[in-house]
């Protein structure tokens, strides 16, 4: 359990952090506000490829354009091939920023940004739609940064199409860190000479130290079924895979804590639809104490799912949630809790187990002593 807490001045929350090697298909469980961004990230960009001048989003951020931009060096011969073009709108999404416009190419091209040293969100926003002469089923590409491969032959329709997320859009978030006197390079590579590549916007924001890396104090955090503890150290690149807010309601980038993260609702996942949600207690006043307040958003903390204060029935099952993931990666899988439950008051009124791809994680977890 990692010594990283979040408490309240009577109900007690933390995030918990798990490790988790996958070889097989396995569920994952991550969870998931509003307050005054209690997170400004020194980094800031937000650039909408294939646009010139600045555009404003629905949730009132600027987009600057890529034409002529610092990030986009044209000098470079490879990105002299490349081209901006308009999509030929497929949905309604088609006409937000920053989906509307797209560079693309069928050679590599290169974005450079010059960023302050550190760990830093790497977000790619995709909209496969057909631009011009480019046909969206053509586009199969890869993405590279330093030596991290982000996307490898990525085939930006089919996954749109399979997402089943009306919006035909994709956006994938990474995190990746900078050196001192490094920039940050984004390298677009189209798999081969029939295919292209393109994208839409990038997004690069600073992360506030150590909230999904180790610190150097650190020791690390539990990794599944093994006796070794696991360190995400600044050499490790992540992808974010699920980000959910367990019980409530979807949040928006704009209503994140100044990371602007995007949480979703958990009942997809959950494998039967009789776990029922706790009621979202909006007057639990929550006191950051253990860890900072932007480790996620208030609302994330203000609702819940139990399995009900009936000891019979609450032995018999497993509150489960099943996310798919890809075989051959290390999964972090981070827990956040509040335990807000009127019933709940002394200390031993909760305790149970966690398991994470079935092996026991947690033998007594119990929120109201661990937030202590
Ligand atoms: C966990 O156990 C269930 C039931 O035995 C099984 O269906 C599932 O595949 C297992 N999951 C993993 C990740 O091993
Ligand atoms: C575009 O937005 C950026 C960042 O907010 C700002 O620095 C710049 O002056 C703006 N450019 C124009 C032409 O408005
Ligand atoms: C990020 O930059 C935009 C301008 O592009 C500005 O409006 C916004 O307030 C900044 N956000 C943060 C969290 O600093
Ligand atoms: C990782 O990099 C960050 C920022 O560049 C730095 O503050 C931190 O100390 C580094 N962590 C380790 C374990 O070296
Ligand atoms: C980024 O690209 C520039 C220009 O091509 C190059 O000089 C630099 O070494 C690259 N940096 C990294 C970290 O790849
Ligand atoms: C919400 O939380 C407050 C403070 O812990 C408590 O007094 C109140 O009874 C809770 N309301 C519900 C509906 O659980
Ligand atoms: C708990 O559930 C069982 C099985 O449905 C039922 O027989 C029992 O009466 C319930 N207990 C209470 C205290 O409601
Ligand atoms: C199950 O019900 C008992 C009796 O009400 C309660 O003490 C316990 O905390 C419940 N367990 C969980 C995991 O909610
Ligand atoms: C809950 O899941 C664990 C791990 O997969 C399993 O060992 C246990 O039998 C399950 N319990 C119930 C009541 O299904």
């Amino acid at each position: 359990m990692d010594n990283t807490y979040l408490s309240t001045t009577l109900r007690p929350c933390l995030t918990a952090l798990y490790f988790v090697l996958f070889l097989h298909h396995l569920s994952k469980t991550v969870e998931g506000g509003d307050s005054p961004s209690p997170y400004t990230p020194v980094d800031n960009i937000t650039l909408n490829c294939g646009s010139s001048g600045n555009s404003t989003a629905i949730d009132g951020r600027t987009w600057i354009g890529d034409v002529n931009s610092n990030f986009f060096p044209p000098e470079s011969s490879q990105n002299q091939a490349s081209l901006t073009a308009t999509a030929v709108k497929q949905s309604s999404y088609g006409t937000r920023i920053p989906y509307t416009t797209a560079r693309l190419s069928d050679s590599a091209f290169t974005y450079i940004f010059p960023v302050t040293p550190g760990q830093k969100f790497v977000r790619l926003y995709f909209y496969p739609a057909s631009y011009g002469n480019f046909v969206r089923s053509k586009a199969i590409f890869s993405v590279k940064t330093g030596p991290f491969t982000l996307l490898s032959n990525f085939i930006a329709s089919v996954i749109a199409d399979a997402d089943g997320d009306p919006s035909d859009t994709i956006l994938r978030e990474f995190c990746v860190n900078i050196e001192e006197d490094e920039r940050l390079n984004l390298t677009f590579t189209p798999s081969d000479s029939n295919s292209f590549a393109f994208v839409n916007g990038i997004e690069i924001l600073s992360m506030p130290p150590n909230l999904y890396y180790t610190p150097s104090n650190d020791e690390g955090f539990p990794f599944i079924g093994q006796q070794n503890l696991y360190r995400i150290d600044n050499g490790t690149a992540l992808e974010m895979e699920y980000r959910i807010n367990v019980g409530g309601n979807p949040i928006t980038p704009s209503e994140d804590t100044g990371m602007f993260r995007s949480w979703s609702p958990d009942s997809m996942y959950l494998t039967e639809d009789r776990f029922s949600p706790l009621p979202i207690n909006t007057t639990i006043e929550l006191h950051f104490t253990k860890i900072p307040a932007y480790t996620a958003p208030q609302d994330v903390y203000r609702s819940a799912r139990t399995m009900g204060m009936n000891k019979t029935i609450n032995k018999s099952y497993n509150l489960t949630w099943e996310f798919s993931v890809d075989s051959g990666f290390d999964y972090l899988v981070r827990l956040h809790f509040c335990e807000f439950q009127p019933e709940i008051i002394a200390m031993h009124d909760r305790v149970f187990l966690i398991f994470i791809a079935n092996q026991t994680a947690e033998t007594a977890a119990n929120v109201m002593k661990l937030g202590r």
